[in-house]
């Protein structure tokens, strides 16, 4: 049976998630006017709040009965992720953010940049209010680790010969990190530290196959279904694992294509690029390494206990490998 994201996933900590929609709202407000405006652009747009809902979730399959300072936490992880994706955009120059035109592309890069520091600096000033310094030393290491990833990304734009393994690398520090923290954070505050490491080993796992599936969804959706632009990568000329596969899987002219579009970077052979990468097999690689990853981060959740919280976090992860947006 398919999983309903409302039933399976959402509504074990439905009420707790509409709460913590309160203290996002709180977190933006600035007294400077275009602070407020550029964070309320973003955060109103939506997102699927992926991060928050695993926080809220991995909390309960820890014990956790009143969720009152797992709330706080779920937004402020949230609020992190929407600075990432506002620094994000910067960097690879996008235009279009769920549904909406980027910050970068309503305001300019300056206001982007420094509007995504406000949102790191708010999100650290009401962690420390939650009074746990355990939690603020893992948020601090895991905040700079994001960093690393995305500088590491950088490095790699433009490079034919970045190999699988410096893509895992990108995508654990990029991505996976913020999934790893919103879980062990939880497990953290909650008082069960027994339970961070494999709370850790599923959220990595989680955020690889969800990475992966997106930089197939670049290849393969379209901006309406996604909110953004796709074909982003191939401009940054961004070695991700469809291309890096595709390498491995042809030769002769095919192959020469695709290492040029990685040197170069633009548009011009995006669709020769999408047809290559479908034919040599490289998506069902792909999809097939993001099925490994998925199937990594539900034996890791079985060390924990067996309830409906435990339940929702593994229908999470099983509805992420079939998402198309
Ligand atoms: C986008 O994350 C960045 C990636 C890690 C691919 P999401 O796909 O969770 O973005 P929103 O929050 O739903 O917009
Ligand atoms: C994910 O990388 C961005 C962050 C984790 C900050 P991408 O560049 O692939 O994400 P999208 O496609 O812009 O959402
Ligand atoms: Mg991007
Ligand atoms: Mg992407």
């Amino acid at each position: 049976m398919a999983i309903d994201f409302k039933q399976d996933i959402l509504a074990p900590v439905a009420q707790d998630f509409a709460e913590m929609d309160t203290f996002i709202n709180e977190g933006i407000t600035s007294k400077v006017a275009l602070v407020m405006a550029v964070s309320k652009h973003v955060v109103e747009a939506g997102g699927k709040r992926m991060r928050p809902i695993m926080c809220l979730l991995a909390a309960k399959a820890c014990g956790a009965e009143d969720l009152a300072q797992q709330r706080k936490l779920a937004a402020i992880i949230e609020m992190l992720h929407t600075a990432t994706l506002v620094h994000d955009d910067v960097v690879d120059e996008s235009g279009l953010r769920r549904g909406r035109p980027t910050a970068n592309a309503t305001w300019n890069n300056q206001t982007a940049v420094l509007v995504g520091d406000f949102l790191i600096s708010r999100s650290f000033d009401l962690l420390v209010d939650l009074n746990n310094m355990m939690l603020l030393k893992d948020f601090s290491t895991g905040t700079c680790e994001i960093a690393e990833g995305e500088v590491l990304q950088l490095q790699a734009q433009h490079q034919p010969d970045t190999n699988e393994q410096t893509y895992l690398d990108i995508i654990h520090g990029k991505t996976s990190r913020l999934f790893e923290l919103a879980t062990e954070g939880a497990a953290i505050l909650t008082g069960t530290p027994e339970y961070r490491e494999p709370l850790r080993k599923f959220a990595g796992h989680f955020g690889n196959a969800f990475q992966i599936i997106d930089d197939i969804l670049d290849y393969t959706s379209d901006a309406e279904t996604l909110g953004k632009n796709i074909g982003d990568d191939l401009m940054e000329g961004k070695p991700t694992l469809p291309l890096i596969s595709a390498l491995q899987l042809t030769t002769g002219e095919h192959h020469q294509i695709i290492r040029k579009s990685i040197a170069t970077g633009g548009t011009a052979q995006l669709d020769q690029v999408i047809d290559i990468v479908q034919q040599s097999g490289a998506l069902d690689y792909c999809r097939k390494r993001a099925t490994e990853e998925t199937e990594a981060a539900l034996a890791a959740l079985m060390a924990l206990p067996d309830t409906q919280y435990r339940q929702a976090l593994s229908n999470l992860a099983q509805l992420a490998l079939h998402r198309i947006q």
